[in-house]
Order: C-alpha cells, then structure tokens, then sequence
C-alpha cells in the first residue's frame, strides 16, 4: 500500500513509540490524526513537526479506555480527515508493582488502557476502514505478551490480550480488505521506562543480546512496513534483538 496521501490515527501519537511512528507516516505522506491523553504540548509539537513535512495533523485528546470518548474522537477524526486507512493502537501503561504488592485498580487501570482501548479504537473505527480496503490495523503488543516479560503480571496480560484481539480481528476482517497485525518489542528506549536506576536499565539491557535498548525509530519503521506490506494479516511480528525466538 503506497502510504502517501492516506489518513492515519496514531494512539498514544504524542510520545515515544507512538510520536516516532506519526513523524514516519508523515514522512512518507499520510495525513496523521494525533490521539493523546495528558501531553498536549508534546502531542503538540509532533503535529507541528508533520506539518512541516507537508501533511495535514491534528491532534485530538482522547482517553483510548473510554468507550464514548473513543466513539466521539473516530466520529471527529473522520469528519475532519474525510476517511481513514491506517490505524496504529500504540498507547499504552506500565505500571510497576511486584506481583504481591499488585492492587486491583492497577490490574483495572492496565487492562483498560492498554487491552480495552484497542478493541474501543478497533470497534469505532473498523466501519470506516472498510469503506477504504485495503486498509491497515497494527497493535503494539510487547515482548511481556510472549515470554512474561518482567515487568509485571497486568501488563503482560494486556499485551498477550493484544496477540489475541489481532489474531481474532484478522481472521475476521481481512478477507474484507482490513489487515491487522501487531508488533512485540523488548524494552525500547521512551518515557514508559523512567524511574529506572542506572542498575536496573543495565540489567534490561543485559538481557538484550545486543546489550541495548531499541530506538523508537526502529519500531517504528517495523509498523511502517506491516502498513505498506498487503499480503501479511494476523502476525505478531517480534522486534526484540533476538532475545525471544518463537
Ligand atoms: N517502551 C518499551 O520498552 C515498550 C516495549 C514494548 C511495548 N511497548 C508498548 O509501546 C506502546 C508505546 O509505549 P512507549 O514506550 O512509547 O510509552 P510512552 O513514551 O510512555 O508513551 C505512551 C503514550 O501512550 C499515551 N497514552 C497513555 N495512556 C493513554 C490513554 N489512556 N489514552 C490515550 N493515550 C494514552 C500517552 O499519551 P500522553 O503522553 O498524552 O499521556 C503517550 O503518548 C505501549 O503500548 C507500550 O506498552 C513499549
């Protein structure tokens, strides 16, 4: 799929993973509507950067958990853009907390963010992407969805919930011109990893067999091309320095 002149929505597009895939698409063309939940200025101040690479962004705050915000932002976004084609369910929580230490409002917090946000961004913006096949879902699952990960119990469930929503939506949708897929990175190097110590990052890293964190870029240019590829439909595709092989 040629990404030039397409409308993209990108959850979680104001930061990280999410503002490296926006500048990307914008990049190559499309016109990118921006979801954010608290970081206005930095959602901000991607959309001036898409902007000046010649594309239309907007940026819209939407709390991805919430099922009529979701409703009501797919509904704006369409009638601001005209249609969509590609939607990017990047955004998402960690929550650090030992498993025995782990509270109920974490489990909630973590499942509705980072599981039920991408079924209410899929539900609300499925009908519109049939309207325009083929069309692209890509879901950024985690390395904690396949092996645990080790950060904790709720996240890695959402992310394993991810495997699913995508294998399920793919069989579902994809003879029907909508392609879904999604990504599971190992730690990458963004905001969602502040507060570690200098001991704790070095001990992730070690577990990499690169010895490093990946580049939001490099996860990026993963979901980029799972956009502009038109034969994959239903992969979790790992992007983790082969530190898990399945
Ligand atoms: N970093 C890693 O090591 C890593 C590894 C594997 C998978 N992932 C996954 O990659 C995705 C992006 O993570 P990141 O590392 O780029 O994290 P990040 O830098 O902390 O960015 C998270 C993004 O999600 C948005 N967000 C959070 N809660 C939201 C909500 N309720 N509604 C709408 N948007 C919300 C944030 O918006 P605001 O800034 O406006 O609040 C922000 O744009 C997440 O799903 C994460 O689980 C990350």
């Amino acid at each position: 799929m040629d990404i030039k002149g397409k409308t993209a929505i990108i959850t979680g597009g104001s930061r990280g993973i999410g503002r490296a895939v926006s500048l990307l698409l914008a990049e190559k063309g499309a016109n990118v509507a921006i979801i954010y939940n608290s970081h206005k200025s930095d959602a901000e101040s991607v959309k001036k950067m898409a902007v000046e690479k010649g594309v239309e962004a907007r940026i819209y705050r939407c709390d991805v958990s919430n099922f009529e915000q979701v409703e009501n932002t797919i509904n704006k976004i369409v009638s601001d853009f005209g249609s969509i084609h590609i939607v990017v369910n990047n955004a998402g929580i960690l929550i650090k907390e030992p498993f025995l230490e782990t509270k109920e409002e974490t489990w909630d917090k973590t499942i509705d963010v980072n599981l039920k946000g991408v079924f209410n961004v899929c539900r609300f913006s499925v009908p519109f992407l049939l309207k325009n096949p083929p069309a692209k879902i890509v879901n950024v699952s985690s390395i904690a969805g396949r092996n645990g990960g080790t950060v904790g119990v709720p996240y890695a469930a959402s992310k394993a919930g991810i495997i699913g929503i995508t294998a399920a939506l793919a069989s579902q949708f994809t003879s029907k011109g909508i392609y879904v897929n999604a990504v599971a990175p190992g730690p990458v190097d963004t905001d969602l990893f502040m507060g570690l110590s200098n001991e704790q990052r070095k001990a992730l890293e070690s577990l990499s067999p690169n010895g490093r964190f990946a580049k939001p870029e490099e996860i990026a240019h993963l979901i980029v091309c799972l956009i502009e590829n038109d034969y994959i439909s239903g992969e979790t595709v790992n992007i983790n320095a082969g530190r898990y092989i399945n």
